[in-house]
């Protein structure tokens, strides 16, 4: 089987298309394989660091050797490939596209618990959205919209900011705005931040009194510290969420996926493909990913090579 290989840590262009052993056990015949930020941060040596020679790539979409047409979720890695083992598989409906079910899996799962499990979304909520036009983003924004809250989203682009606006956000901001704080007009009750560093400090501290800030990645790569004394003066709250802590969870796991993909299957949440490419082209999908010009899910043909 072809896989993208990283032999170093480095820039976008330490991809090699490279001929390997499938993997053993039970495997996915992958027809789609999804493009994560933390992807970029594994490749960067960043996060989790992998042994190399390495395959990334988190979530698929395929069939198993038996026929059934399956999702995965792959911790380890291994995704940027023709063949990928087969971990956290769940069964794909028929009314749902490989697209579609890459799209809602990885990010939706992140979005969903990141707004109701631990956000507690209600239709009394002023959310705000971080990086709201991306993978993740873009969901959060749709099924906060759904849970009836006022949805302010932030993004870097006017084109982006137009697809927020047509996703149904009430508001929309700028993400390189200098004060995020002054520029939402309003006190969020329920923010879900993706970036970390000045934006996680601005939009906490813009918080209503019982507000709390969902923090779920850090795409700056500035960490951040909390002072537990500055949340009691504040009166607010500080989430983390993890997904690996939904994977552990088989029942949790098994019955988030079937309501994202329920809500996919009846068009209820829709997920954008902002970008097919090749899987010759994974370094160009992870330099466009950093370049903060994509919006949506992007997903590797990993059968088309050029
Ligand atoms: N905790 C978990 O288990 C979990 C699971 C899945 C994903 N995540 C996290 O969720 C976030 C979204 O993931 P995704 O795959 O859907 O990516 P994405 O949102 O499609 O892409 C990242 C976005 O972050 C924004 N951004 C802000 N500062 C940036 C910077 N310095 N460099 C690059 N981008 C920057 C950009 O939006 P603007 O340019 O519009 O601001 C960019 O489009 C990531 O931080 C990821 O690590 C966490």
């Amino acid at each position: 089987m072809l896989a993208a290989v990283i032999t170093a840590f480095g820039g976008p262009d330490v991809f090699a298309l490279t001929e390997l052993p499938a993997p053993a056990g039970e495997v996915v015949d992958v027809t789609l394989a999804g493009v994560n930020f933390a992807d970029v941060h594994r490749r960067r040596g960043e996060y989790e660091k992998p042994s190399l020679p390495a395959v990334l790539g988190a979530d698929v979409v395929g069939r198993l050797r038996s026929g059934r047409r399956v999702a995965a979720l792959l911790r380890a890695g291994g995704g940027y490939a023709q063949v990928a083992p087969a971990q956290h598989v769940v069964d794909v409906p028929g009314e749902v596209s490989d697209e579609q079910a890459l799209a809602v899996l990885e990010q939706g799962l992140t979005a969903w618990h990141s707004l109701h499990t631990l956000g507690r979304v209600g239709a009394d909520d002023v959310v705000v959205v971080t990086a709201a036009a991306g993978g993740v983003g873009h969901l959060a924004v749709q099924l906060a919209r759904a849970a009836g809250a006022r949805v302010i989203a932030l993004a870097s682009s006017p084109a982006k900011r137009a697809f927020l606006t047509e996703l149904g956000a009430h508001v929309t901001v700028d993400s390189h705005h200098p004060d995020l704080g002054a520029a939402l007009g309003e006190a969020p009750t329920l923010v879900l931040d993706s970036v970390g560093g000045r934006t996680f400090e601005q939009l906490h501290g813009a918080l209503a009194p019982f507000g709390r800030i969902v923090a779920y990645g850090g795409a700056s790569d500035v960490a951040n510290t909390v002072a537990v004394d500055d949340l009691m003066t504040a009166s607010t709250g500080v989430l983390g969420f993890w997904l690996q802590r939904v994977l552990d969870d088989e029942e949790l796991y098994r019955s988030s996926a079937a309501r994202l993909f329920h809500l996919a299957g009846r068009g209820l949440l829709t997920a954008r493909i902002g970008g097919r490419y090749p899987l010759s082209a994974v370094g160009r999908a992870h330099a466009d990913l950093e370049s903060r010009t994509t919006s949506g899910k992007l997903v590797i043909d990993v059968h088309r090579l050029t």
